[in-house]
């Protein structure tokens, strides 16, 4: 997710370790490509599998048999763990998918997008 810069710039020290964490992890997201999450690629994973039967955006109205996506991202928000788990084995009457690792956490960075700022 996305963090917040907290404290105050006016001390060098702090600024410079938080520069310097910063850098490492951007360096550790940088260094590992194939699992860095691709929201765009979610979206697409979503429009072509999931929208058959999800409503996807607050505006659209459809089916209410499944509930709508950024219902579930609101409800599941900060719980990557929840819904890796419900998207890698089959959960009637959802079909198997098959979705790939990559796909997965695809899906779960755009459904970040859908859920309002998190509540800490
Ligand atoms: C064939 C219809 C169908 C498709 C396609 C489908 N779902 Fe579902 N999904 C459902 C139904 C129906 C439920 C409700 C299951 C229940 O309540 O037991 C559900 C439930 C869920 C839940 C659990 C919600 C909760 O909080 O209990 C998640 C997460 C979810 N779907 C995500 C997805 C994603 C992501 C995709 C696309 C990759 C997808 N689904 C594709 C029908 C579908």
């Amino acid at each position: 997710m996305c963090h917040k810069q907290v404290g105050s710039f006016r001390s060098y020290k702090g600024v410079s370790m938080k520069f310097l964490l910063t850098a490492a992890l951007a360096g550790a997201v940088l260094a590992s490509p194939a699992y860095a999450a691709d929201v765009e690629a979610g979206h697409a994973v979503v429009q072509r599998w999931c929208s058959n039967c999800h409503v996807t955006s607050e505006a659209q109205r459809g089916q209410d048999t499944a509930p709508t996506l950024p219902d579930i991202a609101q409800r599941h928000a900060g719980d990557q763990t929840w819904l890796r788990a419900w998207l890698t084995s089959p959960h009637p009457p959802m079909p198997n998918l098959n979705l790939s690792r990559q796909e997965i956490d695809d899906v779960i960075a755009y459904l970040a997008t859908l859920a309002p700022a998190q509540k800490k």
